[in-house]
């Protein structure tokens, strides 16, 4: 036997002695919990020489990508943004040009309202007509027949519904501010006042008081009297007063280029009013459009007379219990179409005359208020000065005074000058005054 053969033989002669030894020491010894050393050994089992390192490092870089952010000042919630480096403003426009604009069409039908999803039949303008469903973000009570709404270009689905159409210039005729004329702003008138108040106010603040009479209210009031009597003025304060919508409408502005234009924005006029709570509709200066018609043998009167018309029409449309009272102003009364003005449309017309010597005082001081005065003028005998004044020519004797203290370096106005004013603007502008005219034409009648 040689020695290496020696050497093999020996391990496997003592291996079943050690492992006996072994069972024997097991036996008897007690058992050893393993110490730190041990665990920390085995605890590292299976990790690289380096991984305690590499997480340290980590969570250092960590702490330097806060403070970084702190300094910066920036936090991610504060913008939704990510890092401008990894914007993609390529990619997102390609998807924002991939979100279509709306297309605008109307509904015409609503198809088996009943089921669980109805069909709408829509008509897009110049396209085409389709049968399409709704988009996810619409009701089915959302949409109504006759309604313009938005769909989208793929598949015409129903996204959403919009407002109807009204013309920005009809939008813009309404007076969002409550004018600041109060009914304590008008001298005399008291009369005028007081009708007015009957037939706008009660009828929008206590409707009830008519329902329980069981009549329906006027619908509309036509003002009419010479210039400067203060009918635009007193609309403005009744429009104060309530607290409803104010659409003021000049007449002229209804006068339009195309044919059927004006007469379509009197139609865009009153559904607006309609879908206001409360809402006083004025035509100032009505003469413009509502001149009796007549055949001028060119043709070019018709057009003013087809939007006559179609106010006529309109205040036939609307109840007169709801929520719509008409006013209208003119100066010229007798010109005016007894279409327009017969009873069922505008019931009531309050004239509005020169006022008397009580109101000429009254507006002398209502004007005077406002202005540095003295104390001693005696506005009777001012008002007895001047006869057959109206309430505008008034308002400029006020004025010119004023124009004569300033020439004369005063601060207040003195009796003298508001004499000198009545001569200059009473006096000296008689040729301009309407109200000659005025009188005359009563005469006549
Ligand atoms: N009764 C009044 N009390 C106080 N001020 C008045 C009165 N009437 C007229 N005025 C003054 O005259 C100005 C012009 O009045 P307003 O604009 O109401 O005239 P109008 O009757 O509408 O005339 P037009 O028919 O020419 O439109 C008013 O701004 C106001 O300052
Ligand atoms: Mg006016």
């Amino acid at each position: 036997m040689s020695q290496q053969e020696q050497d093999n033989k020996k391990p496997e002669e003592k291996k079943p002695e050690s492992s006996d030894n072994k069972e024997d020491e097991k036996k008897d010894t007690p058992i050893n919990p393993l110490d730190a050393e041990e665990i920390k050994l085995i605890k590292r089992y299976g990790q690289g020489p380096y991984s305690g390192k590499i997480k340290e490092t980590e969570d250092g870089l960590k702490k330097m990508v806060q403070e970084v952010n702190e300094l910066c000042g920036v936090k991610e919630s504060d913008t939704g943004l990510a890092n401008p480096s990894l914007w993609d403003i390529q990619q997102d426009k390609a998807t924002l040009q991939h979100e279509m604009p709306l297309q605008v069409a109307r509904c015409t039908k609503i198809i088996d309202d009943d089921e669980e999803e109805p069909k709408y039949l829509i008509n897009v303008r110049q396209i085409a007509k389709y049968v399409v469903g709704l988009g996810e973000n619409v009701a089915p009570t959302d949409i109504e027949e006759g309604m313009r709404i938005g769909v989208d270009r793929t598949k015409y689905q129903i996204r959403i519904p919009l407002p109807p159409k009204i013309d920005a210039s009809v939008t813009m005729m309404t007076v969002e501010e409550k004018p600041d004329i109060t009914y304590n702003d008008i001298g005399g008138s008291k009369e005028q006042i007081d009708k007015i108040r009957e037939v706008v106010e009660t009828p929008l603040l206590h409707p009830e008081k008519f329902e329980g009479l069981g009549i329906d209210p006027p619908k509309g009031v036509l003002l009419y009297g010479p210039p400067g009597t203060g009918k635009t003025l007193l609309a403005r304060a009744v429009a104060n007063r309530t607290d409803a919508t104010f659409i003021r409408v000049i007449g002229s502005e209804l006068v339009q280029k195309y044919v059927g234009e004006g007469a379509r924005m009197v139609r865009e006029l009153f559904q607006m009013a309609r879908q206001r709570k409360a809402c006083i509709i004025f035509f100032d200066e009505v003469d413009a459009i509502g001149g009796t018609r007549f055949d001028d043998g060119a043709g070019g009167d018709n057009e003013v007379q087809r939007t006559m018309l179609e106010i006529v029409n309109q205040l036939d449309g609307f109840e007169a219990r709801g929520n719509i009272k008409v006013l209208m102003a003119t100066n010229r009364p007798d010109i005016l179409d007894p279409a327009l003005m017969r009873p069922g449309r505008l019931d009531r017309k309050i004239e509005f005359g020169l006022p008397d010597l009580e109101a000429r005082t009254n507006i002398f001081r209502i004007h005077a208020k406002n202005m540095n005065v003295d104390k001693d003028i005696r506005y009777e005998l001012l008002a007895r000065l001047c006869p057959n004044a109206t309430g505008a020519e008034i308002r400029s004797v006020c004025t010119e005074a004023g124009m004569f203290a300033i020439r004369a370096r005063r601060k207040t106005v003195s009796e003298k000058d508001m004499l000198d004013a009545i001569n200059k603007v009473i006096k000296g502008y008689q040729r301009f005054s309407a109200t000659p005219t005025y009188q005359e034409s009563q005469h006549i009648q």
